[in-house]
């Protein structure tokens, strides 16, 4: 370690999917009002290089979400970061209009996400995970001003040590498997899907599983499906068949932005309600269009008389154990019925992810966020941690904030909106902490 000052950033974002990509955009336009606007960023992302979860970029996946709902239109819509900026770029405009469809594969929406982090690349760190961040002294010796962020290199060597005013949090989704399922190599996560798949010679691939019925275990039931012509794929789903993700307009409203204000200023009762009511929209559901075409091949199958799409519905991974090349998966039928055990030669669990989680980054700082009754973060209408008085830097978040803004904390839909709330957030401050202004109510007063 070297005995030089760190550098200090107005802001790091830490990980850099489409939330803090969306945060870097903000920023730069916020900059581009003129020199006394300018907020110094840096961003650190563990991946060597952009990938938007690269593992699940099956070849027909589509986007749940309109291209309108890109990185930055919703908040500017005549930025130049747009996904039809984007597409007059790469010459598709009228091509991409006269296909008449809302919904870019993801391959094709990968790709404007790589275009638009090319034009930050001045901003972004790769292959540096952040591994801590802590306080760092302040002017007065008891308040924290600035935070101190330890970042490892590809090789993993930690080292780099930088300072903050503010952290924006987006380090993404955690993938969960069943209980008592470990992975190994023929026992997959759906996040580790693509990767480990081109590794594996397809021809041992005879007998394949799919847990879960969510919209990632379909398209990857399907894409086996079609992959592999000489294997038998069993679908293994918690539900009587796979349900359907409603897009309808009414319902789809829960994504719009003054549905983030009506979830955050909601009672505890009437938050509830907004997930009973609408949960369906995202987990554990399943795009009309894939559903079809699964029940189509499944339909095929029996017109010729065989049985390569098998559905076991009702029914858990409960289990996993090694028998020499099999790998024995343990099914539970309802709630209490009984547990068998089949033989397979992969099993691949789409079985979701656990929300973003901080509280390790925070380490020994996590004792300075405070949190509800129910041991959750509070966090403020602008997505900053409420913390103890002494703590006056930001420590942001982007993701993990479903139990105070609601259902569009994990999605794409509000990125553009929340990355300029974010960066009014910030302003405000510093002009509060500057004491050049009191404007802090107006975004970031709000906390709950
Ligand atoms: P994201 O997970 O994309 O990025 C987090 C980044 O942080 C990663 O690149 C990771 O490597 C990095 N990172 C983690 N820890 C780090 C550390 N300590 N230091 C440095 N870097 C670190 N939603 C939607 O609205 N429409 C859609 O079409 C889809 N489609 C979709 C497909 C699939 C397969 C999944 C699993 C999910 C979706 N989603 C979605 C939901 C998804 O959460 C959303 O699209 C974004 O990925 C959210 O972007 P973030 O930047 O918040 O997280
Ligand atoms: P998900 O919606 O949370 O679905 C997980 C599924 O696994 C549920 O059906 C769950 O059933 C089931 N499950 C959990 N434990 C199980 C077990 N032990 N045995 C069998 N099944 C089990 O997760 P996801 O499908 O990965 O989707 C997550 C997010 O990614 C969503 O926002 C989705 O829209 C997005 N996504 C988007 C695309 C795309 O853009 N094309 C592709 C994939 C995913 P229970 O609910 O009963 O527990």
């Amino acid at each position: 370690m070297s005995n030089r000052e760190p550098e200090l950033y107005d802001v790091i974002g830490i990980g850099f999917g489409p939330s803090n990509l969306s945060l870097a955009i903000a920023l730069e336009e916020y900059g581009a009002h003129g020199l006394e606007n300018e907020i110094s960023s840096l961003f650190f992302e563990r991946q060597s290089s952009f990938g938007w979860h690269r593992n699940m970029l099956l070849p027909s996946a589509t986007m749940q979400v309109s291209f309108l709902k890109d990185l930055a239109t919703f908040r500017n819509p005549t930025s130049s970061f747009s996904f039809i900026a984007y597409l007059h770029a790469s010459g598709r405009l009228p091509q991409f209009v006269n296909n008449q469809n809302f919904f870019p594969t993801r391959q094709e929406f990968h790709q404007y996400l790589e275009w638009a982090q090319a034009r930050v690349a001045d901003r972004i760190v790769y292959g540096s995970e952040v591994r801590s961040i802590r306080r760092s002294p302040g002017v007065v010796p008891e308040q924290s001003d600035r935070l101190l962020l330890e970042v490892a290199d590809a090789a993993g060597r930690a080292g780099r040590i930088v300072e903050a005013r503010n952290v924006v949090i987006s380090t993404g989704l955690v993938p969960r498997m069943p209980e008592g399922t470990e992975r190994d190599e023929r026992v997959w996560h759906s996040s580790e899907f693509l990767e480990r798949y081109r590794r594996t010679d397809r021809g041992e691939l005879r007998r394949v599983a799919v847990a879960g019925a969510g919209q990632s275990a379909a398209e990857i039931t399907r894409f086996l499906y079609d992959e592999l012509p000489h294997a038998q794929v069993c679908a293994v789903i918690p539900s009587y068949g796979y349900s359907v993700a409603d897009d309808t307009p009414f319902a789809n409203q829960v994504f719009d932005l003054r549905a983030v204000d009506d979830y955050y200023f909601a009672t505890e009762q009437t938050r509830e309600a907004f997930w009973r009511y609408h949960r369906n929209t995202n987990y554990s559901v399943v795009d009309d269009e894939v559903i079809r075409d699964l029940y189509r091949r499944s339909y095929d199958d029996e017109v010729r008389g065989v049985s390569r799409l098998q559905v076991l519905n009702l029914t858990r991974v409960t289990g996993v154990k090694r028998a020499g090349a099999e790998t024995r998966v343990s099914l539970q039928k309802g709630f209490d019925g009984e547990v068998r055990e089949l033989d397979f030669d992969l099993l691949v669990c789409a079985t979701g992810y656990d929300a973003m989680e901080p509280t390790d980054l925070l380490g020994d700082l996590d004792r300075h966020c405070l949190r509800d009754e129910a041991g959750r973060y509070r966090i403020g209408r602008d997505y900053r941690i409420v913390t103890t008085p002494e703590i006056r830097c930001g420590i942001y978040l982007q993701g993990g904030t479903e139990h105070t803004h609601g259902l569009t904390s994990s999605l794409l839909s509000n990125i553009a909106v929340r990355s300029g709330e974010i960066v009014d957030s910030i302003v405000a401050r510093r002009a509060e902490l500057s004491g050049e202004g009191t404007v802090l109510a107006e975004v970031g007063g709000d906390v709950r």
